[in-house]
């Protein structure tokens, strides 16, 4: 045999910065050291043993081959029924809601069907890590726009950054990682902004049922106008506490869900048929859902009580399970250290993991700012300030 048969191919990146991200890194480093992993977003309780029987019922009963292409209909008429009552927007869960692996795979699918080579889509920055390797990948260019210190939007900048070659905005409210949420002015200027130059908006609401204080959440959806032109995001496994199980769904009007679909059908085609019957079954009650909030401001603000003891600076949390935190004042002489240097150190020396909020960048940005996950049961949160305290 020639060698040459066994030489395997070199392959041009399509995405040659890419490497592991910085979430499975934490995690990995957490467990090695034994930290308290407030790293990677996900609980460290279990969901609702009630879902997990809803959803072993459905296997039981046979429910284990492919569902319909865009998702159980059980499911889909549940999903149009929350968003009326709680947005006041009308979908119809025949033609206007599919059912997704994750909202991962609903962002992607629909940056893919509406995007062609050469064409930009904006990014505010900080933003979650899926976003600009999606849009490259789409052969698109992402073009991001950073937040002001405060993490609120700078819509002067988003507008002067807009060209003719934009052709989608990517909006995430609640905001992963800086906990802000979309103010009624906000989604005015988005509307605004997305009418006047024909955008497609693609609005990730995962953490759509935690925010804080009495506030509403603010869905694109609930302006007409808006959800015209977007594909509004969210995810059952942030709502129900099952990240792994990566459900989500994605609700567009007909003529953009009809090509979205064309993409999904071919890249992911079904979804999960006993977990789709068992989340049917579970979100006729709405009480989980709006529940959730309050559990989670809870947690939250235990967090945050802790936290005021020590020097950290604390940055204002409306929304999500993730609180940013300022290490600059801290008695240590690290607190000089890179974002990723210092969370690193937090983590092997002090025994509590963090994100790096410079990983939330495409290009360098220091801000000396570490971001902490507080979907933990409380005594792993206690266990984490006790640590934490000591600086
Ligand atoms: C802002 C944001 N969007 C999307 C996702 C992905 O959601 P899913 O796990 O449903 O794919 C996450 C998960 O952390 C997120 O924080």
């Amino acid at each position: 045999m020639n060698d040459l048969t066994v030489m395997t191919p070199q392959l041009q990146s399509r995405l040659p910065r890419v490497g592991t991200t910085i979430f499975t890194i934490m995690s990995a480093l957490a467990s090695e050291t034994g930290a308290v992993n407030l790293g990677q977003g996900f609980p460290d309780f279990d969901c609702d043993p009630a879902l997990v029987d809803a959803v072993s019922q459905a296997m039981r009963a046979g429910f284990n081959q492919y569902p319909p292409m865009a998702g159980l209909a059980s499911l889909r008429q549940a999903i149009a029924k929350k968003i009326e009552n709680l947005y006041g927007a009308q979908y119809d869960w025949n033609t206007e809601i599919t059912i997704t692996a994750g909202a991962t795979q609903a962002i992607f699918d629909a940056i893919l069907c509406c995007v062609r080579p050469g064409d930009e889509v904006i990014v505010i920055e900080p933003a979650y890590d899926s976003y600009i390797p999606n849009i490259l990948v789409a052969g698109a260019t992402p073009v991001t726009v950073a937040v002001d210190a405060d993490f609120n939007i700078r819509w002067d900048a988003v507008a002067a950054a807009i060209t003719p070659r934009t052709r989608a905005i990517l909006v995430n409210s609640p905001n992963n990682p800086s906990g802000r949420i979309l103010q009624d002015r906000d989604l005015a200027i988005l509307e605004s902004i997305a009418c006047e130059h024909d955008l497609i908006v693609i609005s990730d609401e995962v953490y759509e049922h935690m925010v804080y204080d009495g506030q509403p959440h603010r869905s694109a959806c609930r302006s007409p106008a808006l959800a015209a032109r977007s594909f509004v995001i969210s995810s059952f496994g942030k709502t129900y506490h099952v990240t792994g199980w990566k459900v989500a769904y994605c609700a567009a009007p007909a003529v953009l869900m009809s090509e979205f679909r064309k993409i999904h059908q071919f890249d992911t085609f079904t979804v999960n048929t006993p977990v789709q019957h068992g989340l049917a079954a579970y979100l006729a009650d709405p009480l989980p859902y709006q529940n959730l909030a309050s559990f989670y401001q809870h947690k939250r603000d235990l967090f945050r009580t802790g936290l005021a003891n020590t020097r950290f600076g604390l940055r204002p949390c409306e929304g999500t399970y993730f609180q940013l935190v300022d290490y600059g004042d801290l008695a240590v002489p690290e607190r000089t250290l890179p974002e990723a240097q210092f969370a690193q150190w937090l983590t092997r020396e002090i025994g509590v993991a963090a994100i790096p909020l410079s990983s939330f960048y495409d290009q360098p940005h220091e801000q000396g700012v570490v971001r902490f996950c507080f979907a933990k049961k409380d005594e792993t949160l206690k266990l984490a300030l006790e640590r934490l305290s000591r600086l």
